[in-house]
C-alpha cells in the first residue's frame, strides 16, 4: 500500500476546490464568505452544513462533522483514506506516484495499519457468512431458523459462522497473503503459551461490528449451545475497535435519518428490531452504555429512546444510562416491553405495531424514574416512604440543567410526595427560580431543554481562536498576554500551539496540513474553529475584547469554584492578588 508524502496529499487538497467536489453531493449557496447547504451526514431542514473554499474545509454546525475534500470524500463514498485520494487525484488529474515512501511518518504508518485491519476484518466476515452455506454452517442456520432470522437478515448484517476448529479462519486468511502477527493485531487469533496462533472464533453465529463508514471493525459471536461458556464472545481493543466507543448498528440506524434513536440491549434486539423495518436503533456493545457513546449518538441524534430488558439488571442499566445521557445533555427517555424479557422477544409475541406504540408511549426519563419509584413505594400512607421516594430522586434532578424542567418534574413529585418544593430545591441546594403557570400543564409535554445551555465562554475561545488562525502574524502583537492558558480543552491548547509556531516561522495555516496533526474526534472541533466567520474588521480589537472576556469569564468560574468549595482563605488570596 503506498504512502504518500505530505506536499502530495496538499496538492491533491489545493487542486480540488472543496466548494465543487461537495457540490457533486449537496447543493450549495454561497452565504457570505463560504457556501452553506444540508448536511449530508445527519437529518437536518435548515442548512448548518458550510463549506470554505478559501480554507478548503467543511464542517457542519450541526452534528459536528469536519474536515478536507479528502475526508468529505471518505465519508459520503465510505472510502479509505488512500482510496479518497485517488479518486481526488484522478479528478484533477495529478499522477500520484507509484513507489513506496519509505520516509514515512508514524501516522502514515498507523493508518496504514488500520487499513490493513479493516481489510482483514472485512475477509474474515466474507469468510464467516460463507460457512453458512457450507455443511459445517449447518447447526447455525438451523440456529437462525430457530430464532426465526431469514437469509435477508444474514446478508443484510453479514451474520455468519465460524467453525469449530483451531485453524479455518487463519489458513483461509493466510493462503490470501495476510500475516499471521497481523490477524492476531486484527483480533481474529489468538495465541498459546508457545505462541503458536488460533483462530479466536470457533463454533460461534458471528456478528460483524461496523463503524460509521461500514467497514468491519470487530466482532460479536454467540454461542449456538447453552452449555458453552461465555455466551458472547467479542472482539478485544484493538487499532480499530474500541468497544466503548462504538455502537452496534450505528451505521444503519445514522441512514435512517431520524430524529430519535432507540436504544436496546443485544445485537439480536436490534436485528429484530431492524427485521420489523424499524432502522433507527442500536446497542452497545458487550458494556455499559459510556459517555464517549453517549456523543457518538448526540451527533446524529437529539433522542435517544432506552429501550433496555424489563428484568432487573435491565432497570439498573437504565438508570445509568439516564444519568450518562444526562451528563452529555441529549434528550433521554424511556419505552418499557411490558409482557417480554426483551425486545426480541417482544417483537415475536406482540408484532410491530405494538412496538410503535410503545415507542409513542415513551416517558421523558425523569417522569419514567417518578413512575417506578413510585411504585416500589406507598406515597399514600407511609410518611417515610416519601422520603425515601424522594431521596432516590435527588441524583436524577441534580442533572437536570434547565431550570424550568426541574421546576416542572419538582412540582410533580411534591404532589405525588405530599411535600412542598422548597424543601426538595433546598435539598437539591437551589432555589426556585421560575414560578409561573407552568405547574398546571402536564409535564408530558413540556419540550425538553436540557441541551440550551449554551457556554458563552468556549465560544470566545472558539472565536478568539478562528480570528488568531486566518491571521496568524497578529499573535505577535500580543505575546505575553495570549498564552494557551486560556484555552482548557486539549484540542484548543493544540490549535493554540500550532497558530503560535506558525506565527514565529512567518507561516500560513494551510487546514489540509493542519488537519493531518490532529485525531480523528479532534478534528470537528478544528474545522468548526477554523470555519467560524468572526466578521470583525479590526482584528486586533476583535482579539484584545475576546482575551479580557475570556479572562474575565474564567476569574468569575474560578471564584465561583471557590465560593463553594467554601475555602474562604483561598478565595480572599485570588481576590487580593487580582
Ligand atoms: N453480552 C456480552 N457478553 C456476554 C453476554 C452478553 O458481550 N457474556 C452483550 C452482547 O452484546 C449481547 C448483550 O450483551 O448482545 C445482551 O446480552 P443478552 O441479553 O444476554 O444477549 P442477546 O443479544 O439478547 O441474545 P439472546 O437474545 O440470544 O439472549
Ligand atoms: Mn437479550
Amino acid at each position: 500500500m503506498p504512502r504518500y508524502p505530505e506536499y502530495i496529499i496538499q496538492e491533491v487538497i489545493d487542486k480540488n476546490d472543496i466548494v465543487d467536489v461537495v457540490s457533486e453531493y449537496v447543493p450549495l449557496k454561497k452565504s457570505g464568505s463560504n457556501y452553506m447547504g444540508l448536511c449530508p451526514f445527519h437529518n437536518e431542514k435548515t442548512p448548518s452544513f458550510s463549506v470554505s473554499s478559501q480554507k478548503g474545509i467543511f464542517h457542519c454546525f450541526g452534528c459536528g462533522e469536519g474536515g478536507t475534500s479528502i475526508s468529505f470524500v471518505m465519508k459520503m463514498e465510505n472510502l479509505t483514506f488512500t482510496e479518497a485520494l485517488k479518486k481526488l487525484a484522478d479528478r484533477a488529474g495529478i499522477a500520484l506516484p507509484e513507489t513506496n515512501y519509505s520516509d514515512s511518518k508514524q501516522e502514515a504508518a498507523i493508518r496504514d495499519k488500520k487499513e490493513l485491519y479493516f481489510e482483514i476484518n472485512k475477509e474474515a466476515a466474507l469468510f464467516y457468512y460463507s460457512m453458512l452455506s457450507s455443511s459445517e454452517g449447518k447447526a447455525a442456520v438451523a440456529y437462525f431458523k430457530e430464532r426465526a432470522l431469514d437469509g435477508k437478515c444474514a446478508k443484510f448484517y453479514t451474520l455468519g459462522y465460524s467453525p469449530n476448529k483451531r485453524r479455518s479462519l487463519l489458513d483461509y486468511l493466510v493462503e490470501k497473503g495476510y500475516k499471521e502477527d497481523d490477524i492476531f493485531a486484527a483480533g481474529l487469533a489468538s495465541k498459546n503459551d508457545s505462541g503458536a496462533y488460533f483462530d479466536r472464533f470457533r463454533g460461534r453465529i458471528m456478528f460483524p461490528i461496523f463503524n460509521i463508514n461500514d467497514k468491519v471493525i470487530g466482532f460479536g459471536a454467540r454461542r449456538i449451545t447453552e452449555d458453552v461458556n461465555p455466551k458472547y464472545l467479542n472482539t478485544s481493543d484493538t487499532l480499530i475497535y474500541n468497544k466503548s466507543k462504538n455502537l452496534y448498528s450505528l451505521n444503519v440506524a445514522r441512514r435512517a435519518k431520524k430524529g430519535e434513536v432507540i436504544l436496546v440491549e443485544g445485537y439480536m434486539d436490534v436485528i429484530s428490531v431492524v427485521k420489523h423495518g424499524i432502522a433507527n436503533v442500536v446497542a452497545t456493545l458487550g458494556t455499559a452504555l459510556t459517555s464517549d457513546q453517549a456523543k457518538l449518538l448526540k451527533r446524529y441524534f437529539n433522542e435517544i429512546i432506552i429501550c433496555y430488558d424489563s428484568d432487573e439488571a435491565g432497570l439498573e442499566a437504565k438508570k445509568r444510562a439516564i444519568m450518562i445521557l444526562r451528563d452529555a445533555d441529549i434528550k433521554a427517555s424511556v419505552m418499557t416491553v411490558e409482557g417480554a424479557k426483551d425486545t426480541d422477544e417482544f417483537l415475536k409475541k406482540y408484532g410491530k405495531d405494538r412496538f410503535l406504540t410503545l415507542i409513542n408511549k415513551r416517558k421523558s426519563d425523569i417522569l419514567y424514574l417518578m413512575d417506578i419509584f413510585g411504585a416500589k413505594y406507598e406515597l399514600q400512607i407511609n410518611v417515610e416512604d416519601r422520603i425515601r421516594y424522594i431521596s432516590d430522586l435527588l441524583p436524577y434532578l441534580a442533572k437536570v440543567k434547565n431550570d424550568v424542567e426541574l421546576d416542572v418534574y419538582i412540582e410533580e413529585i411534591a404532589k405525588r410526595a405530599k411535600t412542598g418544593t422548597q424543601a426538595i430545591y433546598a435539598q437539591l441546594g437551589k432555589t426556585r427560580v421560575v414560578k409561573g403557570d407552568l405547574g398546571a400543564k402536564s409535564p408530558d409535554i413540556l419540550p425538553y431543554a436540557g441541551a440550551i445551555v449554551s457556554d458563552k465562554l468556549e465560544k470566545t475561545r472558539e472565536l478568539l481562536l478562528s480570528v488568531l488562525a486566518d491571521n496568524v502574524s497578529i499573535l505577535e502583537r500580543f505575546s505575553g498576554i495570549i498564552s494557551e492558558d486560556l484555552f482548557e480543552n486539549k484540542t484548543q491548547k493544540k490549535l493554540f500551539e500550532i497558530i503560535k509556531e506558525k506565527a514565529e516561522s512567518h507561516q500560513r495555516i494551510e487546514a489540509g496540513s493542519v488537519m493531518a496533526l490532529f485525531d480523528d474526534d479532534e478534528i470537528g472541533e478544528v474545522t468548526k474553529i477554523l470555519t467560524i466567520d468572526a466578521m470583525c474588521d479590526d482584528k486586533s480589537k476583535a482579539v484584545s475584547d475576546y482575551v479580557a472576556a475570556i479572562k474575565q469569564e474564567m476569574r468569575k468560574a474560578k471564584i465561583q469554584a471557590l465560593l463553594q468549595s467554601g475555602d474562604m482563605q483561598a478565595l480572599n488570596e485570588f481576590l487580593k492578588n487580582k
